[in-house]
């Protein structure tokens, strides 16, 4: 099946982990993909990941804190591929556990500047483009923890929060418009992300009894931005082995 034949995929944070698993699927379904990371090294190697599976893509470097990176992202894949339809919102940043009154001001701008404020400025300059291509779909990655606090998480918890209720708020400022804007909500994955966590209670805590996998993020990313989920947005989905469940 090879549903996105035609479309341009823009993803951030496409260098590793979930982003990189979201910018091969794309990939694979047809889609022509700018893959994008604040690491440019590996934004490249996630694109020669594609060409060398047949894919088409582009890579380039976007820090999603720099309004001026997601308008020359944008532009790169309208004039590498003649428009855009298609953007993952995925990049972001954890943090060591850390007690509320311990975090430093400056430590919480830099979460939400990068896991809050790099979505909106994302969206901010994908939205026009897909609007201009006669519309298309968006997906935020936001995380179990959009709908459940975790001790010592307090800026992620918030920024995450706050991820959801701009999805939701965006979807309706574009319905009409035609753009679809969706939330997925990954459990706890394994990739570099969560390396300085203790594995075992993390699994524990997924009645499906194992930890994620990129793959089954971008599962749901791919449905997402299909045409089969055409009547779609403003919607947050977890993918989490039952975690929010409990
Ligand atoms: N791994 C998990 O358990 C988990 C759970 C829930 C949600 N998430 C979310 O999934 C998304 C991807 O996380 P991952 O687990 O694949 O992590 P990862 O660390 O493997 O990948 C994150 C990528 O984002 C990039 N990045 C970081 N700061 C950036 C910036 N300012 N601008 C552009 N790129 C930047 C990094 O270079 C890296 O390539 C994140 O939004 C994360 O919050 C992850």
């Amino acid at each position: 099946m090879v549903e996105l034949t035609g479309s341009t995929a823009l993803v951030t944070g496409a260098g590793s982990g979930i982003g990189r698993a979201v910018a091969l699927m794309l990939a694979r379904e047809g889609a022509s993909v700018v893959a994008t990371d604040l690491d440019e090294d590996a934004a490249r190697q996630t694109a020669e990941a594609i060409d060398s599976q047949g894919g088409s893509s582009v890579a380039c470097r976007l820090d999603v804190r720099s309004a001026g990176d997601h308008v020359a992202a944008v532009a790169l894949a309208t004039s590498t591929f003649g428009g855009l339809h298609i953007a993952v919102n995925n990049a972001g940043m954890g943090s060591r556990p850390t007690p509320l009154a311990e975090i430093d001001p400056d430590f919480w701008s830099l979460m939400l500047d990068v896991n809050l404020t790099g979505v909106f400025l994302g969206l901010r300059a994908q939205i026009p483009a897909i609007v201009s291509a006669g519309g298309g779909s968006v997906v935020n990655v936001a995380s179990i923890l959009a709908m459940a606090g975790r001790r010592g998480a307090a800026a992620y918890v918030a920024a995450k929060h706050g991820v959801v209720g701009l999805t939701r708020a965006a979807a309706l400022d574009y319905a009409a418009h035609k753009v679809r804007i969706n939330a997925v909500g990954p459990g706890f994955v394994r990739t570099p992300m969560i390396g300085h966590m203790d594995e075992a209670p993390l699994i524990a805590s997924h009645p499906w009894g194992r930890l994620g996998r990129p793959e089954d993020i971008a599962e749901m990313v791919g449905f997402l931005v299909s045409p089969r989920a055409d009547f779609v947005t403003g919607a947050y989905f977890p993918v989490d082995g039952g975690y929010l469940a409990q």
